[in-house]
Protein backbone atom coordinates (compact mmCIF):
# COMPACT_ATOMS: atom_id res chain seq x y z
CA UNK A 1 0.00 0.00 0.00
CA UNK A 2 1.08 3.31 -0.74
CA UNK A 3 1.53 5.62 2.32
CA UNK A 4 0.60 9.08 2.32
CA UNK A 5 2.91 12.24 0.75
CA UNK A 6 3.92 14.77 3.58
CA UNK A 7 3.65 16.99 0.94
CA UNK A 8 -0.04 18.93 -0.02
CA UNK A 9 -0.95 19.83 -3.00
CA UNK A 10 -1.53 23.78 -3.74
CA UNK A 11 -3.75 24.85 -6.19
CA UNK A 12 -3.16 28.43 -6.56
CA UNK A 13 -2.26 28.22 -10.57
CA UNK A 14 -5.34 26.50 -10.92
CA UNK A 15 -6.93 29.60 -11.22
CA UNK A 16 -5.28 32.51 -12.66
CA UNK A 17 -5.50 35.48 -11.08
CA UNK A 18 -3.73 39.28 -10.47
CA UNK A 19 -1.53 38.15 -13.16
CA UNK A 20 -0.16 34.98 -11.94
CA UNK A 21 -0.09 31.76 -14.03
CA UNK A 22 -2.17 33.78 -16.42
CA UNK A 23 -1.66 31.16 -19.32
CA UNK A 24 -2.58 27.92 -17.48
CA UNK A 25 -4.59 25.52 -18.97
CA UNK A 26 -7.75 24.26 -17.35
CA UNK A 27 -6.62 20.45 -18.67
CA UNK A 28 -3.50 20.44 -17.68
CA UNK A 29 -4.87 21.80 -13.94
CA UNK A 30 -7.11 18.94 -14.21
CA UNK A 31 -4.51 16.15 -14.66
CA UNK A 32 -2.60 17.54 -12.15
CA UNK A 33 -5.01 16.89 -9.76
CA UNK A 34 -6.17 13.86 -11.37
CA UNK A 35 -2.89 12.34 -10.81
CA UNK A 36 -2.02 13.62 -7.94
CA UNK A 37 -5.34 12.22 -6.24
CA UNK A 38 -3.77 8.36 -7.71
CA UNK A 39 -0.70 8.98 -6.39
CA UNK A 40 -0.27 9.61 -2.69
CA UNK A 41 -1.34 13.79 -2.12
CA UNK A 42 -4.16 13.57 -0.04
CA UNK A 43 -3.87 17.22 1.10
CA UNK A 44 -5.53 19.79 -1.09
CA UNK A 45 -4.64 23.60 -0.74
CA UNK A 46 -6.82 26.21 -2.36
CA UNK A 47 -8.83 29.45 -1.91
CA UNK A 48 -11.95 31.18 -3.16
CA UNK A 49 -10.01 33.97 -4.19
CA UNK A 50 -7.81 31.15 -6.82
CA UNK A 51 -9.52 32.38 -10.13
CA UNK A 52 -11.68 33.76 -8.22
CA UNK A 53 -13.63 30.28 -7.19
CA UNK A 54 -12.33 28.10 -10.78
CA UNK A 55 -9.20 26.64 -8.30
CA UNK A 56 -12.23 25.33 -6.00
CA UNK A 57 -14.81 24.47 -8.77
CA UNK A 58 -11.55 22.28 -10.58
CA UNK A 59 -11.23 20.42 -7.32
CA UNK A 60 -14.99 20.33 -6.23
CA UNK A 61 -14.91 18.22 -9.90
CA UNK A 62 -12.56 16.02 -9.44
CA UNK A 63 -11.88 14.68 -5.51
CA UNK A 64 -15.23 12.38 -5.07
CA UNK A 65 -14.16 10.27 -8.29
CA UNK A 66 -11.07 9.17 -6.29
CA UNK A 67 -11.52 8.92 -2.49
CA UNK A 68 -14.00 9.51 0.17
CA UNK A 69 -14.56 12.37 1.43
CA UNK A 70 -12.82 11.43 5.20
CA UNK A 71 -9.97 10.28 3.25
CA UNK A 72 -9.04 13.61 2.34
CA UNK A 73 -7.80 16.94 3.86
CA UNK A 74 -9.13 19.79 2.12
CA UNK A 75 -8.62 23.38 3.12
CA UNK A 76 -9.60 26.92 1.41
CA UNK A 77 -9.47 30.43 2.68
CA UNK A 78 -11.17 33.23 2.64
CA UNK A 79 -10.40 36.95 2.22
CA UNK A 80 -11.15 39.59 5.41
CA UNK A 81 -14.37 41.69 4.47
CA UNK A 82 -17.45 42.24 7.20
CA UNK A 83 -18.26 38.87 9.56
CA UNK A 84 -21.78 38.62 8.35
CA UNK A 85 -20.26 38.06 5.14
CA UNK A 86 -18.20 35.96 6.23
CA UNK A 87 -20.43 32.44 6.74
CA UNK A 88 -22.06 33.10 2.73
CA UNK A 89 -18.25 33.17 1.59
CA UNK A 90 -17.98 29.70 3.29
CA UNK A 91 -21.33 28.14 1.63
CA UNK A 92 -19.93 29.61 -1.51
CA UNK A 93 -16.60 27.91 -1.14
CA UNK A 94 -18.46 24.28 0.10
CA UNK A 95 -20.77 24.86 -2.90
CA UNK A 96 -17.88 25.46 -5.34
CA UNK A 97 -15.72 22.18 -3.57
CA UNK A 98 -18.82 19.91 -3.34
CA UNK A 99 -18.26 19.16 0.51
CA UNK A 100 -20.06 19.90 3.69
CA UNK A 101 -17.02 20.90 5.47
CA UNK A 102 -13.38 22.15 5.11
CA UNK A 103 -10.95 20.89 7.16
CA UNK A 104 -9.01 23.98 7.98
CA UNK A 105 -10.64 27.55 6.47
CA UNK A 106 -7.77 30.06 6.18
CA UNK A 107 -7.94 33.67 6.63
CA UNK A 108 -5.71 34.60 3.72
CA UNK A 109 -4.74 38.03 4.49
CA UNK A 110 -4.80 39.90 7.51
CA UNK A 111 -5.71 43.38 7.07
CA UNK A 112 -5.03 46.76 9.15
CA UNK A 113 -7.94 48.65 7.80
CA UNK A 114 -11.04 46.30 9.13
CA UNK A 115 -11.07 45.26 12.39
CA UNK A 116 -10.16 40.92 12.24
CA UNK A 117 -11.32 39.57 16.01
CA UNK A 118 -15.10 40.43 14.97
CA UNK A 119 -14.62 38.56 11.32
CA UNK A 120 -12.30 35.75 12.85
CA UNK A 121 -14.91 35.01 15.46
CA UNK A 122 -17.61 34.34 12.86
CA UNK A 123 -15.14 32.20 11.09
CA UNK A 124 -14.81 30.77 13.89
CA UNK A 125 -18.29 30.03 14.40
CA UNK A 126 -18.65 27.87 11.51
CA UNK A 127 -17.31 25.35 13.58
CA UNK A 128 -20.64 24.70 15.39
CA UNK A 129 -22.12 23.90 12.42
CA UNK A 130 -19.76 21.55 11.37
CA UNK A 131 -18.38 23.46 8.12
CA UNK A 132 -15.27 23.41 9.28
CA UNK A 133 -12.92 21.04 11.41
CA UNK A 134 -10.42 24.24 12.01
CA UNK A 135 -9.68 27.52 11.59
CA UNK A 136 -6.27 28.80 10.24
CA UNK A 137 -4.63 32.28 9.75
CA UNK A 138 -2.03 32.89 6.79
CA UNK A 139 0.79 35.80 6.35
CA UNK A 140 0.19 36.79 9.78
CA UNK A 141 3.40 37.94 12.02
CA UNK A 142 4.35 36.88 15.63
CA UNK A 143 2.91 40.53 16.93
CA UNK A 144 -0.49 39.90 15.80
CA UNK A 145 -0.70 36.15 16.51
CA UNK A 146 0.00 37.45 20.32
CA UNK A 147 -3.32 39.68 19.85
CA UNK A 148 -5.56 37.14 18.17
CA UNK A 149 -4.38 34.08 20.21
CA UNK A 150 -7.78 33.89 22.35
CA UNK A 151 -9.64 32.49 19.03
CA UNK A 152 -7.74 29.56 19.18
CA UNK A 153 -6.95 28.86 15.46
CA UNK A 154 -4.73 25.92 15.16
CA UNK A 155 -2.85 26.50 11.94
CA UNK A 156 -0.77 29.49 10.45
CA UNK A 157 0.40 29.32 6.60
CA UNK A 158 3.55 31.31 5.67
CA UNK A 159 6.05 31.29 3.35
CA UNK A 160 8.49 28.30 3.38
CA UNK A 161 10.91 29.56 0.79
CA UNK A 162 14.81 29.83 0.05
CA UNK A 163 13.04 33.13 -1.49
CA UNK A 164 11.67 34.13 2.20
CA UNK A 165 13.64 33.81 5.46
CA UNK A 166 13.19 37.03 7.07
CA UNK A 167 11.64 36.11 11.01
CA UNK A 168 11.83 32.38 9.68
CA UNK A 169 13.16 30.73 12.71
CA UNK A 170 11.59 32.79 15.44
CA UNK A 171 8.31 32.29 13.80
CA UNK A 172 8.98 28.38 13.73
CA UNK A 173 9.82 28.22 17.52
CA UNK A 174 6.77 30.23 18.83
CA UNK A 175 4.38 27.78 16.52
CA UNK A 176 6.40 24.64 18.18
CA UNK A 177 5.94 26.62 21.83
CA UNK A 178 2.72 27.25 21.56
CA UNK A 179 0.92 23.73 19.75
CA UNK A 180 0.12 25.27 16.38
CA UNK A 181 0.33 23.53 13.18
CA UNK A 182 2.63 24.84 10.56
CA UNK A 183 1.73 25.03 6.38
CA UNK A 184 4.75 26.26 4.62
CA UNK A 185 3.95 27.75 1.07
CA UNK A 186 6.09 28.62 -2.17
CA UNK A 187 8.87 25.71 -1.73
CA UNK A 188 9.54 26.48 -5.13
CA UNK A 189 10.05 30.02 -5.12
CA UNK A 190 6.69 30.02 -7.38
CA UNK A 191 9.09 28.24 -9.58
CA UNK A 192 12.23 30.47 -9.85
CA UNK A 193 13.95 28.34 -7.94
CA UNK A 194 14.26 25.99 -10.25
CA UNK A 195 16.80 27.30 -12.54
CA UNK A 196 14.68 28.50 -15.54
CA UNK A 197 13.90 32.00 -14.67
CA UNK A 198 17.18 33.47 -14.26
CA UNK A 199 15.72 35.90 -16.35
CA UNK A 200 13.08 37.54 -15.68
CA UNK A 201 9.09 35.68 -16.47
CA UNK A 202 6.64 36.89 -18.60
CA UNK A 203 4.13 36.85 -15.91
CA UNK A 204 3.39 38.66 -12.54
CA UNK A 205 6.33 36.98 -11.00
CA UNK A 206 8.83 39.60 -12.80
CA UNK A 207 7.98 41.86 -9.94
CA UNK A 208 9.44 39.41 -6.86
CA UNK A 209 12.00 41.45 -5.30
CA UNK A 210 14.34 39.22 -6.24
CA UNK A 211 15.06 40.79 -9.69
CA UNK A 212 15.78 44.28 -8.17
CA UNK A 213 18.87 45.87 -8.96
CA UNK A 214 19.93 45.48 -5.42
CA UNK A 215 18.99 41.67 -4.84
CA UNK A 216 19.13 40.17 -8.03
CA UNK A 217 23.34 39.23 -8.01
CA UNK A 218 22.25 37.45 -4.67
CA UNK A 219 19.42 36.00 -6.33
CA UNK A 220 22.00 34.59 -8.60
CA UNK A 221 24.30 33.30 -6.44
CA UNK A 222 21.70 31.27 -4.64
CA UNK A 223 20.21 29.69 -8.37
CA UNK A 224 24.43 28.82 -8.23
CA UNK A 225 25.15 26.96 -5.39
CA UNK A 226 21.16 25.22 -5.78
CA UNK A 227 22.53 23.92 -9.24
CA UNK A 228 26.25 22.98 -7.38
CA UNK A 229 24.24 20.51 -4.66
CA UNK A 230 21.88 19.60 -7.48
CA UNK A 231 25.22 17.91 -9.53
CA UNK A 232 26.23 16.87 -6.50
CA UNK A 233 23.09 15.00 -5.39
CA UNK A 234 22.04 13.93 -8.81
CA UNK A 235 18.37 15.96 -8.04
CA UNK A 236 16.85 18.72 -9.81
CA UNK A 237 17.07 22.31 -9.08
CA UNK A 238 13.74 22.12 -7.78
CA UNK A 239 13.98 19.05 -5.62
CA UNK A 240 17.08 20.30 -3.90
CA UNK A 241 14.63 23.75 -3.14
CA UNK A 242 12.00 21.69 -2.07
CA UNK A 243 13.85 19.30 -0.12
CA UNK A 244 15.48 22.53 1.56
CA UNK A 245 11.33 23.56 2.82
CA UNK A 246 10.94 20.06 4.14
CA UNK A 247 14.18 19.99 6.40
CA UNK A 248 12.34 23.69 8.35
CA UNK A 249 10.37 22.28 10.46
CA UNK A 250 6.86 22.66 9.29
CA UNK A 251 3.79 20.20 9.90
CA UNK A 252 3.01 20.07 5.71
CA UNK A 253 4.94 22.09 2.66
CA UNK A 254 2.19 22.99 -0.22
CA UNK A 255 3.50 22.94 -3.47
CA UNK A 256 2.28 24.10 -6.19
CA UNK A 257 2.28 22.15 -9.58
CA UNK A 258 1.24 23.26 -13.57
CA UNK A 259 1.67 19.57 -14.80
CA UNK A 260 1.58 16.28 -13.75
CA UNK A 261 5.26 15.42 -14.61
CA UNK A 262 6.12 18.80 -12.40
CA UNK A 263 4.41 17.23 -9.45
CA UNK A 264 5.72 13.62 -9.82
CA UNK A 265 9.41 15.45 -9.70
CA UNK A 266 8.12 16.99 -6.27
CA UNK A 267 6.91 14.07 -4.87
CA UNK A 268 9.87 11.97 -5.50
CA UNK A 269 11.92 13.82 -2.88
CA UNK A 270 10.14 11.88 -0.38
CA UNK A 271 12.50 9.43 -0.88
CA UNK A 272 15.36 11.69 -0.67
CA UNK A 273 17.38 14.22 1.74
CA UNK A 274 20.05 16.58 1.86
CA UNK A 275 23.27 16.67 4.17
CA UNK A 276 23.45 19.18 7.13
CA UNK A 277 26.27 21.17 4.87
CA UNK A 278 24.04 21.85 1.83
CA UNK A 279 21.23 23.35 3.87
CA UNK A 280 23.47 25.18 6.20
CA UNK A 281 25.22 27.15 3.12
CA UNK A 282 21.67 27.95 1.50
CA UNK A 283 20.30 28.79 4.76
CA UNK A 284 22.92 31.65 4.54
CA UNK A 285 22.81 32.20 0.73
CA UNK A 286 19.16 32.98 1.55
CA UNK A 287 19.66 35.13 4.87
CA UNK A 288 21.91 37.20 2.39
CA UNK A 289 19.19 37.25 -0.25
CA UNK A 290 16.25 38.65 2.22
CA UNK A 291 18.43 41.36 3.57
CA UNK A 292 18.32 42.37 0.31
CA UNK A 293 14.51 43.03 0.33
CA UNK A 294 12.68 46.05 1.55
CA UNK A 295 12.95 46.82 5.07
CA UNK A 296 9.54 47.04 6.13
CA UNK A 297 8.14 43.68 4.35
CA UNK A 298 7.37 41.20 6.27
CA UNK A 299 6.23 38.64 3.35
CA UNK A 300 7.73 37.53 0.02
CA UNK A 301 5.15 39.32 -1.30
CA UNK A 302 5.85 42.84 0.72
CA UNK A 303 3.54 44.26 3.11
CA UNK A 304 0.24 44.14 2.13
CA UNK A 305 -1.85 45.34 4.62
N1 LIG B 1 -1.58 31.65 1.93
C1 LIG B 1 -1.02 32.34 0.96
O1 LIG B 1 -1.03 33.59 0.97
C2 LIG B 1 -0.32 31.61 -0.14
C3 LIG B 1 0.57 32.31 -1.00
C4 LIG B 1 1.19 31.60 -2.02
C5 LIG B 1 0.94 30.23 -2.17
N2 LIG B 1 0.07 29.59 -1.36
C6 LIG B 1 -0.24 28.14 -1.53
O2 LIG B 1 0.97 27.40 -1.65
C7 LIG B 1 1.00 26.68 -2.88
C8 LIG B 1 2.43 26.51 -3.38
O3 LIG B 1 3.11 27.77 -3.51
P1 LIG B 1 3.33 28.50 -4.91
O4 LIG B 1 2.28 28.10 -5.84
O5 LIG B 1 3.48 29.95 -4.60
O6 LIG B 1 4.71 28.08 -5.48
P2 LIG B 1 5.76 26.89 -5.54
O7 LIG B 1 5.17 25.64 -5.05
O8 LIG B 1 6.97 27.44 -4.92
O9 LIG B 1 6.01 26.83 -7.12
C9 LIG B 1 5.11 26.24 -7.99
C10 LIG B 1 5.58 26.49 -9.42
O10 LIG B 1 6.89 25.95 -9.62
C11 LIG B 1 7.01 25.37 -10.92
N3 LIG B 1 7.29 23.94 -10.69
C12 LIG B 1 6.53 23.04 -10.00
N4 LIG B 1 7.12 21.84 -9.94
C13 LIG B 1 8.28 21.96 -10.58
C14 LIG B 1 9.34 21.07 -10.84
N5 LIG B 1 9.31 19.82 -10.41
N6 LIG B 1 10.40 21.51 -11.54
C15 LIG B 1 10.45 22.80 -11.96
N7 LIG B 1 9.48 23.70 -11.75
C16 LIG B 1 8.40 23.29 -11.06
C17 LIG B 1 5.68 25.62 -11.62
O11 LIG B 1 5.72 26.88 -12.30
P3 LIG B 1 6.25 27.05 -13.82
O12 LIG B 1 5.83 25.84 -14.56
O13 LIG B 1 5.58 28.31 -14.27
O14 LIG B 1 7.73 27.23 -13.75
C18 LIG B 1 4.73 25.75 -10.45
O15 LIG B 1 3.60 26.49 -10.77
C19 LIG B 1 0.05 27.49 -3.78
O16 LIG B 1 -0.41 26.74 -4.89
C20 LIG B 1 -1.04 27.86 -2.80
O17 LIG B 1 -1.92 26.77 -2.60
C21 LIG B 1 -0.55 30.25 -0.32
Amino acid sequence: MMTQSKLALGTWQFGPDHGFWTDQALEDSKATLRFALKDTIRHIDTASSYGMGRSEQIIGSIWSSYHKREDLQIDTKFMPKAPHLVEKDVLTSLSRLKTSYVDTLYLHWPSSRISLLPILEQAAAQKESDRIKKLGLCNVSISLLEQLKPLLFSTLQVPCSLLWTRNLKPLVQYAQENQIQLAGYSPLGLGLLSGAYRTKPSDERANLYVYSEQAYPHFCRLLDALKTVSQEKKYSMAQVALLWARSQGFDTILVGARRAEQLAQSLATDHMALDSRHIKELDELSETLCSHAPKEWDNLFGHRW
